[in-house]
C-alpha cells in the first residue's frame, strides 16, 4: 500500500509539471513580437488577452485529461482480476472526494466566466475616437470604404498602427463572415444589417482576412489582406488612391461612367476584375476583341454580341476553364440602354486584337 501511495504522489508531481510549462506558454504571449506555434502571430491588442484565456482553458484541461488518462491506466493494472472468478470490493461512493470533485471544477468555471467576461468587455468596448472603415461582404469579394476620405479598395485592407479601427461590416447578398485570424476577430456580415467590430494593430505586416461561412460556389476564394503600415504610409497611400480615382473618373466617358454604375450596382466585381487578376469569372482587362475558347474547343471573339449574350443569357456560350454560375440579367435587372454602357466601360479597359 505505501509503495502505491508513492507512486500516485510522483504521478501527481509529473502532472503538476506539466501543467506548469503550459501555463508558462500562457505567460509567453504577454511580451510583445512573440506568438506561440499554435497561433497566427498575435497582431492586435486583443489578440494577447484572447489568446491568454485561449493558453488557461487549454493549460487546465490539459491537467485534468492527464490526470484522468493516468488514473485510469494506474487503476485497470492495480485492480485487475489477478486470479480468474476474483471479484471487487463494493463501493459506495465516497463523500469527501464527491465534494472535491464537484467544488474545484466549480471555482475553474467561475474563475474562467470572469476572466472571459473582462475579456468580452474589452471587445465590445469600442474606442470613441476610433476610425472608421465600412465593409461589404459580396459573392465573393471584401469592398472597404474609408469613411473620412471616401476612399475605396478592394480585396485589401489598409490600416495604420497602433490606431484604433472600427468596422461596419454588412453584406450585400447572403451572410458572410469577416475573419482576421491574426486579429482575432470574427464578425458576420449580415445583409442590410450592420455590426461593429474593432482593432487596434500592434504588428506591421499583412495579415490574411477569410470569409468564415459558407456563402457559395466561391466561398475558398473570398480572400483579402490587410496591411498594417505607420501613419505616414498610410496617409500616403489614402492620398495615391484619392488621385488615382480622380484620374479614372476623369478618363471615363459620361457613357462608361454610366456603365461602372450599373456594374456597381449589379455586383459584377465580385466575380470580375478589371486589373487582369482571376476571380471567379474573367477579367475584364483587354477582353475586348479577345478569342476565347469554349468548354467545346470552339472559339468566339469576344465582341458586343458576344458579352451582350453573355449578360442575358450566362450559360450559352462559356469560356473554358471558368464554372458556368453567372446569374441571368434580363431586361427587367439591365436595360438594353444600360448594356451599352457596361460595353462602353469594358471597352475602355483596353480592346485585344485577335486574328
Ligand atoms: Cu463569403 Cu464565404
Amino acid at each position: 500500500m505505501a509503495q502505491s501511495t508513492k507512486r500516485i504522489k510522483s504521478i501527481s508531481f509529473f502532472l503538476l509539471l506539466i501543467s506548469f510549462f503550459c501555463l508558462l506558454g500562457f505567460g509567453q504571449s504577454n511580451q510583445p513580437q512573440t506568438s506561440s506555434p499554435l497561433m497566427p502571430p498575435a497582431a492586435s491588442t486583443i489578440s494577447i488577452d484572447v489568446d491568454n484565456i485561449y493558453y488557461l482553458i487549454l493549460a487546465v484541461t490539459s491537467f485534468f485529461f492527464f490526470l484522468v488518462v493516468f488514473l485510469l491506466i494506474y487503476f485497470i493494472i492495480k485492480y485487475r482480476a489477478k486470479k480468474p472468478g476474483e471479484e471487487g470490493i463494493n463501493f459506495h461512493g465516497h463523500m469527501g472526494l464527491e465534494i472535491v470533485w464537484t467544488i474545484v471544477p466549480a471555482v475553474i468555471f467561475i474563475i474562467i466566466a470572469i476572466y472571459s467576461a473582462e475579456i468580452l468587455q474589452k471587445i465590445d468596448n469600442v474606442p470613441a475616437d476610433a476610425m472608421v472603415i465600412n465593409v461589404t461582404g459580396e459573392q465573393f469579394i471584401w469592398h472597404f470604404e474609408y469613411a473620412a476620405d471616401g476612399v475605396k479598395s478592394d480585396k485589401i485592407m489598409h490600416v495604420p498602427l497602433n490606431k484604433p479601427i472600427v468596422l461596419n461590416i454588412e453584406a450585400k447578398d447572403v451572410i458572410h463572415s469577416f475573419w482576421v485570424p491574426a486579429f482575432r476577430i470574427k464578425q458576420d456580415a449580415l445583409p442590410h444589417e450592420q455590426r461593429e467590430t474593432w482593432f487596434q494593430a500592434r504588428l506591421t505586416g499583412e495579415f490574411p482576412i477569410r470569409c468564415a461561412e459558407l456563402c457559395g460556389p466561391g466561398h475558398s476564394q473570398m480572400l483579402g489582406t490587410v496591411i498594417v503600415e505607420t501613419e505616414t504610409q498610410f496617409a500616403a497611400w489614402i492620398q495615391e488612391e484619392k488621385e488615382k480615382a480622380n484620374a479614372q473618373e476623369n478618363a471615363l466617358s459620361d457613357s462608361a461612367k454610366r456603365g461602372l454604375d450599373v456594374i456597381q450596382h449589379q455586383g459584377c466585381m465580385g466575380c470580375h476584375t478589371i486589373d487582369g487578376s482571376k476571380l471567379v469569372g474573367p477579367t475584364w482587362l483587354g477582353l475586348y476583341g479577345k478569342t476565347e475558347t469554349l468548354d467545346d474547343g470552339s472559339q468566339v471573339k469576344v465582341d458586343e454580341a458576344y458579352i451582350l449574350e453573355s449578360i442575358r443569357d450566362p450559360n450559352a456560350k462559356v469560356v473554358n476553364a471558368f464554372p458556368a454560375i453567372m446569374p441571368t440579367f434580363g431586361p427587367e435587372k439591365i436595360s438594353d440602354d444600360q448594356i451599352k454602357d457596361v460595353l462602353e466601360y469594358i471597352e475602355s479597359l483596353g480592346t485585344t486584337k485577335s486574328k
